[in-house]
């Protein structure tokens, strides 16, 4: 199924920073009304005023998606602005790395809800509009440890494969009804999201360009991919190996521990 994006309306949760902003870019360049989100309000406003730049046809809201009342929110925003519905881009997330005796329960549960069940409720209560559209898609921006999961990062890899999991089965469950799911895999990407973290390429953690990251999710839109994994050859090599001999990846993974536990320690971004 090939989508052109002019003058489809999009809703981007998280889209005021980061992947979810260079996606924005992407989209209005193409063609499309966007409407970005995220909790801070002068960071959507400003997100907004330079998108604007690109394309008049962009808004912004801003609400929690962790809170019913925020998710309430952010849909009825993005209808009332664009009008309807033709694509979600479930893409804010958050993400506490560290031991997991050493994250708190707080912590635990805000990432199991911006990560999955704000994605999958969002999702729930957006499909009678996605419906409506005829040919709409559900972008579900999950990440390249929900396929290899990493020490340090074991209840944000429970989301990510949770939330990728949800999009295949959603994807089957939809066939043939109008709506396509695509599961879209970053790996390390340059956003302010990875300040925190001091992995470098040796330890697993490259940083892609943003917004090629990007470009390559809204190709994926057109093109109706079922999924988008970035990170090259190498990424898949390591997704190959790690269904074929996970033993292999725990070795690999045991000789880089020390290291990747020191230089994840204060990675936080919730
Ligand atoms: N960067 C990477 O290396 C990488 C790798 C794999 C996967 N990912 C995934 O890619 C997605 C985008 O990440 P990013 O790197 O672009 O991060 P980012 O630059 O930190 O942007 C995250 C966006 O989500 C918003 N957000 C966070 N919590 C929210 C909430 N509860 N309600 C509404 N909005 C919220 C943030 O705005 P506020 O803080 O103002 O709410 C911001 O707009 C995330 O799902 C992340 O897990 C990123």
């Amino acid at each position: 199924m090939q989508t052109n994006l002019k003058d489809k309306r999009v809703l981007v949760t998280g889209g005021s920073s980061g992947i979810g902003r260079a996606m924005a870019k992407v989209l209005l360049e193409r063609g499309a009304k966007v409407v970005i989100t995220g909790r801070r309000a002068a960071l959507v406003d400003e997100a907004v005023a330079e998108l604007a730049s690109i394309s008049p046809e962009v808004w912004g809201v801003a609400a929690d998606v962790r809170t019913p009342e925020g998710r309430a929110r952010t849909l009825a925003g993005a209808l009332e602005a664009l009008g309807g519905l033709d694509v979600l881009v479930n893409n804010a997330g958050g993400v506490r790395a560290g031991r997991l005796e050493a994250t708190s329960e707080e912590e635990i549960t805000a990432m199991i809800e911006v990560d999955l069940l704000a994605p999958i409720l969002l999702t729930r209560a957006a499909l009678p509009h996605l419906r409506a559209s005829g040919a709409a898609t559900v972008v579900n921006i999950t990440s390249g440890i929900a396929l290899v999961g990493a020490p340090f990062y074991a209840t944000y890899a429970a989301a990510k494969a949770g939330l990728a999991l949800f999009g295949e089965a959603l994807r089957r469950e939809l066939a043939g009804e109008g709506v396509h799911v695509l599961t879209a895999y970053p790996t390390g990407t340059d956003t302010p999201m990875m300040r925190s973290n001091r992995a470098g390429p040796d330890l697993g953690f490259a940083r892609e360009d943003v917004d090629e990251v990007a470009a390559s999710f809204v190709d994926g839109i057109e093109t109706g991919a079922i999924a988008v994994v970035r990170g090259g050859e190498a990424r898949l090599a390591m997704v190959a190996l790690n269904r074929e001999n996970p033993a292999a990846v725990d070795e690999r993974l045991a000789a880089l521990k020390p290291r990747l536990e020191e230089a994840v320690r204060d990675h936080a971004a919730l």
